[in-house]
This record gives C-alpha cells, structure tokens and sequence, in this order.
C-alpha cells in the first residue's frame, strides 16, 4: 500500500465515523440460498473457480532450502511441491506414474529422487522418470518421457506458492496481473519475509461463501464478538475497496476514529485498523499490527470447508521460547473470536435444510458480500 492510499483510508474512516456510517453500497442485495447449498452449484464452483484460478497452495517458507517438498492435499488432489535445486517450485500430482500410488507419503522432508513405496520407480524432483526396476523385461518399450510427474502450473510469488490444480491446465497467469492492483498492497505486507508461527485445521460444516462473507463485514462484531473482539472495534465501522476479483476491507480499532487529533505524518493504518484482504477464491488475511493471519479456505462440499488458519510473522522477529509464546497467544485470541464465526457458519448453513429463507439479505453496509457473490457469478458463468 502506498503512502496516499494509507492516509486515504484513514480520512475515509475518519470520515465515516464523523456520520456514524460504514462505507454504504447504493441498494440492498438479495442472496438466494441455492447458492449456499446447491450440490451442482458447489461442482460449477469446483470447476470453473478452483480449478481454472490461480489458487493458494502453500506460503513459501513451507518449502524452504534446496530440494526441501511438501505433500498436500487440495480439493482431493494430492499435491507433491518441490524446491528444485535452481531455486524454482514445482508441481505435481502425488501419484506414481506407474499404477497410481501415492508417490510420497511424508508430509515434509528434502529429497532429490522420489522412490514409489509400491514398486519402487523413481522420479528426480523435476519429475522426470529416472529408475524403473526391471524395466528391460517388463517394459521393453517404454516412453520414459512420456511417464514423468503430471505438472501444475504453479508460480511463486509475494509469499505463497500459486497453483492451478488442474494437470490438463496449459499455464498460470502472471499472479501480479492475476491480483488486479493488489499487487502494491501484498508488497506492503511483504509475506515473503514471513514464516508461519502457529497453524492449525478445522473442518467447519458450512459452504465456504458463508465463512468468508463473515469476515467482510463489521455489522456482526459488537453482537456475536461481543465477549471477546468486539469491543475493541467501533460499532458497523467499515470501508472496502474491490481490486477485480479481490477486495480489501479496513476494520478500523476504536482508535482510528481519533487520528485526527495527531499529525497526519504520524499516521500507520496497521496500529489502528485490521485489514482483511480476500484474495479469490480460497484466500483470506487478516493483516494485524505486527503479524498477518492466513486463513486457507478448501471447500470439501457445499456444506463442508476444510481451513487452515496459521500465524504469519516476520522473519526477523526473534525465534525465541517467549516470542512463541506471544504467537500462540495471539493465535489463540483469533481462532476463540473465529470459533464465533464458525459457529453461526454451522448453524447458518443447519438452517438452510427449514427453507426458512429463500434468499439472504445484504445491507447496504453488506456490500463487500454481495461483490463476493457476484464475482462468483461470473466467474462459474465463465
Ligand atoms: S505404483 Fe508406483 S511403482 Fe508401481
Ligand atoms: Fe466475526
């Protein structure tokens, strides 16, 4: 975020708070529910979102040094990532190219050569085949080249590891194009220099629409946060901005309101405000005062969504026991607020079953919600 756009937000906000108002879109915005809990709904999102779109699959300090791997799972496809030795990422799907089995089982290690547990060929870490036990005999006229590691396109970039999980796909795009204009902001936060400090899973009952609508607006927060986060956020105080398919929203503190009564060149958005950036599809962080929270979003059904929630701190902050734990402490303050969310999440989507609405309503201070929605629109409509 440059400079301009930092005061910008904060005059906004202060702005806002001097008519007691968050950022109001023009109208209301009806959400049918369909969209929430429609099986073929869920399949055209799985096809035409996360598998075609530069996804997240991991930051990049999960694969540190060189031929460090990760296995994942994204979506139900099994993910092997590796550093190859020049530095670069490579995707590929965890199967053996021989009879399917799972090439590497561990969750994280460093390995040149991948050996398949089954019968033993061997792929390099730039997936190419390299050993095949009897292969004279058993498969006089094999195309090695033909039975390398199947590729993803994938892309390293402002701190995460982008992949399109997709083998047939051709190619990623450039992710600063991808990012629309939020390229600036995401080398403000600079996750490149950021490891992860604390991580932990959850598999939450609800669609993945519904989570991540939770953490667009600020209208819930005195109400469901009310004993934890909420007093420290000024009552439905918001603004958000939309970078294409991406958005930012600023949740100022209670304090932000009262800047004016500093020198402007005092002013630092990230002492006052909270700053969620959604980074379609599966992407939301959660920039705090001097640590990001990286929420990962993999949608496992349309009721169901596995999240990864990790603490993402600077490198250069000490890596020592009472360090760890303010880190631990932190994540634990945010993912007690989260569960908040979560829990109305379950009991959003429980509710569907009555058919007690057949649409949602958005505010006019819901707006970043219904911009989620409609992008989501498009998107599966292609
Ligand atoms: S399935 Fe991997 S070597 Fe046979
Ligand atoms: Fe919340």
């Amino acid at each position: 975020m440059d400079r301009e756009t930092e005061v910008r937000l904060i005059r906004e906000i202060i702005g806002l708070a001097e008519q007691k108002s968050a950022f109001l879109d023009d109208s209301i915005a009806h959400s049918p529910i369909s969209r929430y809990t429609s099986p073929e709904r869920f399949e055209r999102e799985r096809a035409m979102i996360f598998r075609r779109k530069p996804v997240i699959a991991a930051q990049s300090s999960e694969l540190e040094g060189e031929n460090a791997f990760l296995t994942k799972d994204f979506m139900g496809l099994p993910l092997l990532l590796v550093r190859k030795s020049d530095g670069e990422v490579g995707a590929y799907l965890n199967v053996c190219r021989h009879r399917g089995a799972r090439l590497e089982r561990e969750a994280t290690g460093c390995k040149r050569l991948f050996t398949c547990p089954y019968h033993a060929w061997s792929f390099s870490n730039d997936g190419a085949l390299r050993g095949v036990p009897h292969e004279d005999q058993g498969f006089p006229d094999l195309q090695r080249a033909e039975r390398g590691l199947r590729k993803l396109p994938v892309s390293e970039a402002y701190g995460f590891i982008w992949i399109i999980a997709n083998p047939d796909a051709a190619d990623i795009p450039d992710i600063e194009v991808w990012l629309s204009g939020m390229a600036p902001d995401l080398d403000w936060i600079g996750l490149a220099d950021h490891r992860i400090a604390a991580i932990e899973e959850v598999d939450i009952k609800a669609n993945w629409k519904v989570l991540m609508e939770g953490g667009m607006e600020a209208y819930h927060f005195r109400v469901a946060h009310k004993n934890t986060i909420g007093p420290y956020f000024p009552d439905n105080l918001l603004t958000y901005s939309t970078f294409g398919p991406h958005m930012r929203a600023v949740l100022p503190r209670i304090s932000m309101p009262d800047l004016h009564q500093i020198p402007e060149e005092n002013w630092q958005i990230r002492q006052d405000a909270n700053m969620v950036y959604t980074l379609m599809a599966n992407t939301q962080l959660l920039v705090q005062q001097d640590h990001v929270m990286w929420f990962h979003f993999e949608p496992v059904s349309e009721a169901l969504t596995h999240m990864r929630m990790a603490t993402l701190v600077p490198k250069s902050s000490p890596l020592t026991d009472e360090m760890q734990e303010h880190w631990d402490k932190n994540q634990k303050i945010t993912v007690t607020a989260l569960m908040e969310d979560f829990v109305l999440g379950e009991e959003i989507q429980a509710g569907f079953a009555s058919r007690g609405n057949p649409s949602h309503l958005f505010g006019r201070f819901e707006g970043a919600l219904h911009r989620l929605n409609v992008t989501v629109e498009e998107m599966i409509a292609g």
